[in-house]
């Protein structure tokens, strides 16, 4: 059955770092959805916030020189300039630090552990501080992190655990049982294939000797609790758990957490266990949405590719951005952004077709009309189908807004808009205007209610501008702002002000982003560039106080080259002696620890593992290689 509230929420961002266009997205996907709800009468609670605690802040805020709590408070205030910035709704900001968040976090603490639910044990395993959790051997990829790709640490030590494994038959019935629990469907079964391998019982505390900045146990002082016990809870305690059962009463379980896809386990898994063993109903779907990519690449600080949304909503205005990001993203799998099609997606949709749309309208009603929403007379079959499919546009797009289908919404509005800009073009009211000025009215009266009924249904993606739009339309207020019909003729329409100024791509930015297309590929003359050839190794010894680096002497043809290679971990100076190697024999020359090396061997090499490029068979060394 649908009740008639929302409650959404975003991830609880670290404060270690800004907000990121990923930060951002996540966040405005969550305020477009709750406008949009709101929209459809229903009462809306959006939550948003700063995970505080753990390794990471603790960290930052070391490197800052600056106590955690100072530093916390510090980069909050990012945070909320941000989401302001980009016009953000939010019904409450929770911070992990709060004290009453503190205290009902001990409390479950405390229920659990009288429960029998949490208990004392010795744990070993591989920690990474990035992710803030452990991992098993089976996890790691190459030794690594999947997230982080750093070797992360083996600790062990006696800990405090949640008996996370018992429910774990219970979880995989309950997402078997509930399709929308986890979506989309790729989440879903990720999840599913991760509870096919036995589920271990989750770490829930940090020694405070290695970690302080964290909320104590209640029944051990020295431990913390683990940051991401501390932080699920934040969806619970926002809305009164603990403290105010009505509120929580009303809002709980939540409607939609809305996530990125490398937080699922911690929240599929740990989390839905976590409310089964307080006794709480789950969440009624948990959302995974993919990565805002740049080329194709993650985004990370070593790339410097990292998208600051404030940035861009300086440059281009706050709702084209809110208007890209949930136009340009399938929810659920990843999408680059570029400048460049954001400029072409501007461009297009909101220049071209939207815009033009509002100044033809309003410019002929304000010439011909003395600015006042002419009458519809009597309407033809173009009126008749420009109004069936207004009259049913609002119904379509909250189908859409009800799965998540976002893109799509807009796609709807998007093509309604261009079938009223086409309907202009077939009955051409700016020539009626001078031969049958009563058929001019109806043509921009219907022209008029249709980008009203659009306006009305972008403006959760858009509010600033379809807000500003819409106030200048005389509306009735007997009916529904999204009924067709809902226009009022006779009233004046006010002037605005242009919405959407065209933008042209800077041409340095245009041509940089070109060519780092062009860097893709390479052209077969830049290959002709590098002369590679073959060459025997005649002489190999390490280079003192490099354990690295190896100097050879090697021959090409008659000519003898020296060589300062970084194999030395792999390789000892005999095995090398008369092996067939291939070298950039064009290389530059390069001092390396104050050795010249001539050029530079071809090797493979992966993680940890590298091998040297040999030739097939025996040949000459000088020989070139094409
Ligand atoms: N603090 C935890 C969440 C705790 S929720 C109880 C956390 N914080 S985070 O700041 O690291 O990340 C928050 C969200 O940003 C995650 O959902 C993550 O997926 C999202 N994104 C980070 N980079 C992203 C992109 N490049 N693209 C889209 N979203 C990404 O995890």
């Amino acid at each position: 059955m649908k009740d008639n509230k929302f409650y959404v929420t975003t991830p609880i961002y670290y404060v270690n770092d800004k907000p990121h266009i990923g930060h951002a997205y996540t966040t405005i996907l969550a305020d477009v959805l709750a406008r949009y709800h709101e929209a459809m009468g229903e009462e809306v609670f959006f939550l948003t916030g700063t995970d505080e605690h753990g390794q990471k802040v603790q960290q930052a805020a070391e490197a800052a020189g600056v106590d955690p709590q100072v530093h916390c408070d510090k980069m909050v205030i990012h945070f909320k300039k941000a989401w302001e910035k980009l016009n953000i709704k939010y019904d409450y900001f929770i911070r992990t630090t709060y004290d009453f968040h503190k205290e009902v976090v001990q409390k479950v603490l405390q229920e659990l552990y009288d429960k029998g639910e949490i208990y004392a044990g010795e744990y070993g395993g591989y920690y990474c501080v990035g992710c803030e959790r452990f991992y098993t051997t089976k996890e790691l990829v190459d030794g690594k992190c999947p997230q982080h790709l750093v070797k992360p640490e083996f600790i062990k030590e006696k800990n405090y655990f949640f008996r996370m494994s018992k429910y774990q038959e219970w979880l995989i019935n309950y997402i078997r049982e509930n399709p929308d629990f986890i979506r989309p469907e790729t989440r879903r079964n990720e999840v599913l294939g991760f509870l096919r391998n036995p589920l271990d019982d989750l770490c829930i505390s940090r020694p405070k000797s290695r970690l302080a900045w964290g909320i104590e146990l209640p029944f051990d002082k020295n431990y913390v609790t683990y940051v991401w016990f501390d932080a699920l809870l934040n969806y619970i305690t926002a809305v009164g758990y603990g403290r105010d059962d009505m509120k929580f009463n009303k809002w709980w379980p939540a409607d939609y957490h809305l996530i990125g896809k490398d937080i699922v386990t911690t929240h599929c898994v740990y989390w839905p266990t976590m409310l089964k063993a307080i006794g709480l109903p789950l969440p009624k779907t948990i959302f995974a949405h993919g990565w805002w990519l740049v080329e194709e690449t993650k985004m990370s600080k070593s790339l410097r590719n990292i998208v600051k949304p404030l940035d861009m909503a300086d440059k281009y205005g706050v709702d084209a951005l809110r208007y890209f990001l949930i136009r340009e993203m399938v929810p659920g799998q990843d999408a680059n952004f570029s400048e460049s099609l954001f400029v072409t997606r501007y461009n297009s949709d909101l220049v071209n077709d939207l815009g033009n749309l509002v100044s033809r309208i309003f410019t002929l009603i304000e010439k011909n009309f003395e600015s006042r929403v002419p009458s519809p007379a009597e309407m033809g079959k173009e009126e008749a189908k420009v109004r069936e499919n207004g009259g049913q546009l609002p119904k379509l797009v909250y189908e859409k807004v009800e799965k998540l289908r976002l893109n799509e919404a807009i796609e709807i509005v998007l093509s309604y808009i261009r079938s009223i800009n086409r309907y202009m073009e077939v009955r051409q009211p700016w020539h009626l205007v001078k031969e049958d000025i009563s058929l001019a009215g109806t043509v921009l009266y219907v022209a008029l209610e249709g980008l009203r009924i659009s306006a009305v249904l972008l403006r959760p993606i858009m509010p600033e501008k379809m807000g500003r739009l819409l106030s200048a339309i005389p509306v009735s207020s007997d009916k529904r702002e999204d009924a067709w019909g809902a226009l009022l003729p006779g009233n004046a329409l006010k002037k605005i002000e242009h919405l959407f100024p065209r933008v042209k791509l800077e041409v340095k930015k245009k041509k940089k982003e070109e060519e780092k297309m062009d860097a893709k590929y390479i052209d077969i003359n830049d290959f002709k560039k590098i002369k590679l050839v073959t060459a025997r190794i005649e002489e190999a010894e390490k280079v003192e106080n490099a354990n690295k680096l190896l100097k050879l002497i090697v021959s090409v043809g008659s000519e003898k080259r020296q060589i300062v290679a970084g194999i030395a971990e792999y390789y000892s100076p005999d095995e090398l002696i008369g092996k067939t190697i291939i070298l950039v024999s064009n290389l530059k020359p390069a001092k390396i620890r104050g050795i010249e090396s001539q050029g530079m061997l071809l090797a493979a090499s992966a993680g940890d593992k590298l091998t040297l490029l040999t030739t097939f068979e025996d040949i000459e060394t000088g020989t070139p290689i094409s």
